[in-house]
């Protein structure tokens, strides 16, 4: 009997050493990924339009800022400061976001406009590392890239030292296993013609304001598993209650179907009501009309999904 003990003792031990070799041997992956023929530019309506998606729709500047008043300084239409470090503690470990500033040692300044492009839209990093999964902006295209990166690189430089990303074990795991590159799952586009048009709704949704993100359910690992915006994602912290994302599809058990366009726009004017939602009211709210127009009768275009008949 000891003895067997013994030897599944080793055979285990064999078996975890094993694996932690793999697991280590796979946190440094590195991929191939072209490089998007993206030029900033400084024509000022191309920076205006950059200005736009990154403090409006696209709110990189929710993730991208740890000014306590981000929320207010929206509102009031000015430009909380893009210097990242803003910090997320997941079960993972901890995660900070990068300083979008030019500076050149603790910014974006070291690289090219190429370099910036391909980790938006093929999720590769600078040293061919995959970025980790929180910006799903691949299906943005191209006109909306170039303005994005104009506007970043006529930001002021801000030297801030963002820290480096503590994984814990469990993190490891899923960063040698789970964490790959993001790809665009639709063909890439120059440019989307701006108007009310649900085409232009969906490029809002799915590729720039990212809706879907929270608003169509995902499996732990953040592959969809949902119908598109048919709502059910849980978002749970501690000491507050739960909130679940709606149903935005245009069934009558979903939340905005008594909703008419008007409504929908003064929704959003109105700003976040419930203060820990995790949706960025107030980048939202600095779309235009004719923008939340446009995703209005994007989401009437959507198969109608039961809120209560869906897994
Ligand atoms: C939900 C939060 C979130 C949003 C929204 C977000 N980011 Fe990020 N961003 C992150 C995190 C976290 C990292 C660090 C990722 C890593 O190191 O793998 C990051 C890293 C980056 C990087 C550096 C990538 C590299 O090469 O190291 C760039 C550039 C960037 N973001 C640009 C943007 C832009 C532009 C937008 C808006 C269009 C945006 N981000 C929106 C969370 C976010
Ligand atoms: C980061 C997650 C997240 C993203 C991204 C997001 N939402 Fe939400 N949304 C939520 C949560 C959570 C709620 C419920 C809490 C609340 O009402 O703020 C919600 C609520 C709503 C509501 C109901 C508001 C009400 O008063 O009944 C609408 C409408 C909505 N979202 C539309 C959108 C649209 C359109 C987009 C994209 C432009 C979007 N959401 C992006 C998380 C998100």
């Amino acid at each position: 009997m000891k003895k067997i003990l013994k030897w599944t003792g080793i055979v285990i031990l064999f078996i975890i050493s094993g694996l932690s070799l793999t697991v280590m041997g796979r946190q440094h992956l590195k991929y191939d990924a072209p490089y998007p023929n993206i030029k900033a530019s400084i024509d000022t309506a191309t920076i205006a339009k950059g200005r736009h998606i990154v403090l409006g729709p696209g709110h990189c500047v929710d993730c991208h800022s740890t000014i306590k008043n981000v929320d207010s300084l929206l509102q009031l239409g000015q430009e909380p400061l893009l210097s990242g470090g803003y910090k997320f503690d997941l079960p993972f470990g901890t995660f900070y976001t990068r300083n979008l500033t030019p500076d050149k040692e603790t910014g974006i300044g070291s690289l090219t406009d190429g370099e910036i492009a391909r980790v938006l839209r093929y999720s590769v990093k600078k040293n061919g590392e995959s970025v980790l999964p929180f910006m799903p902006f691949q299906n943005m295209s191209d006109e909306d890239l170039t303005a994005v990166i104009s506007y970043l690189r006529s930001l002021k430089p801000i030297e801030n030292k963002v820290p480096d990303h503590q994984y814990n074990v469990l993190g490891r795991i899923i960063k040698a296993f789970l964490i790959k590159p993001m790809n665009p799952t639709e063909p890439l586009q120059t440019a989307v013609k701006a108007d009310t048009t649900a085409r232009y709704g969906k490029h809002l949704v799915m590729a720039v304001a990212n809706c879907n993100e929270c608003h169509t359910k995902r499996n732990e690992i953040g592959a969809y598993i949902g119908k598109p915006l048919a709502g059910g994602t849980v978002f749970e912290e501690e000491g507050k209650p739960t909130l679940i994302t709606p149903n935005l599809t245009p069934h009558p058990s979903g939340r905005i179907y008594g909703w008419n366009q008007e409504t929908f726009i003064q929704r959003f004017r109105l700003g976040k009501l419930i203060p820990y939602s995790h949706m960025p009211w107030e980048s939202y709210g600095r779309m235009t009309d004719d923008e939340l127009k446009a995703i209005y009768n994007y989401l009437k275009t959507l198969e109608p999904v039961d809120t209560y008949e869906k897994k």
